[in-house]
């Protein structure tokens, strides 16, 4: 490496795999639209690899990182601090260096909220709100819904125990109305939010008919094929809208961005180019 390309700030994706990741894409489209210059790298690492890679970037002088699948949940425990999102989600979507070592962020909240409001042009203030699903991507979006105000925030998880949990450690935030799958016969909801990884085995949660309210909205966390079953079940039963969440990815990538460099990007080109292939 010269020294001029030292000189350019580092950042990269961390993941396994990390092959498919469009975050390198994104950020370099970002930078690009900005005039800035900077390196963004995808890395395949090992879960055990993760801590001792981690000690290893900071010693190089890299500036951040993103992180996804499977490292979001052990990341929060190896970071020297966490922002208070990454506190309530439990998990690290974004680190950010500091002199000593590494802040953990989670940026995936404001970004589903950020495509949802204002993206898609949904009003969630005063709405009826459902989770499907329990994992740190659910936990990850709770807090950033309840700040919209939402008439009703309720979380339905195969595993009924961990809605629960979720809801009594969140209380401080807000009410958060744990349900199970088959409780939820007979409600209907305006935006149902698909934070499970069923799609990525092709199938989606077992729910009961009718909950689509009028005009609802139907968003899944995921994008491309794990996307797809939630979808055509959503629009079997009626929901008015659809979405995937690819301008989810594009909006976590603009605060993390707006983190790491001061300035938040403009998305809206970005998605479009990622929607055109
Ligand atoms: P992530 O970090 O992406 O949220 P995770 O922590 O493994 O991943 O959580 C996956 C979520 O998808 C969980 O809520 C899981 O339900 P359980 O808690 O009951 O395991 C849910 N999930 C995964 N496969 C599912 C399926 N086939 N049907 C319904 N829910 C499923």
């Amino acid at each position: 490496m010269s020294n001029v390309d030292r000189e350019v700030s580092r950042y990269g994706v961390l993941g396994q795999p990390v092959a498919h990741s469009k975050s390198p894409r994104i950020h370099a489209a970002f930078a690009k639209s900005l005039g800035q210059k900077l390196l963004y790298e995808a890395y395949e690492i090992a879960p055990d690899e993760l801590g001792p890679s981690l000690t290893r970037f900071h010693g190089e002088g890299w500036q951040g990182f993103n992180l996804t699948l499977p490292h979001k949940t052990a990341a929060a425990s190896l970071c020297e601090s966490r922002t208070d999102a990454a506190e309530q989600a439990g998990a690290v979507n974004t680190l950010i260096r500091t002199a000593t070592g590494w802040q953990g962020d989670n940026t995936d909240g404001a970004g589903l909220v950020r495509d949802l409001v204002a993206n898609l042009g949904v009003v969630v203030k005063g709405k009826r709100v459902l989770v499907l699903g329990a994992g740190g991507a659910a936990r990850g979006i709770l807090a950033p819904l309840l700040a919209e105000a939402p008439s009703i925030l309720a979380i339905s998880n195969r595993n009924p125990w961990k809605p629960e949990e979720i809801a009594a450690a969140m209380k401080p935030l807000g009410n958060i109305v744990p349900r199970t799958h088959l409780s939820l016969k007979g409600d209907q909801f305006d935006v149902l939010l698909n934070a499970t990884s069923a799609g990525h085995q092709g199938s989606v949660p077992r729910l009961p008919p009718g909950l689509f309210a009028p005009g609802a909205i139907a968003y899944d966390l995921n994008y491309g094929p794990a996307s797809e079953p939630f979808l055509a079940w959503a629009k079997a039963e009626g929901a008015s809208k659809l979405s995937d969440g690819l301008g989810m990815l594009v909006e976590q990538a603009a605060e993390a961005f707006q983190r790491w460099r001061g300035t938040r990007p403009e998305t809206t080109a970005v998605l479009a180019g990622l929607r055109a292939g």
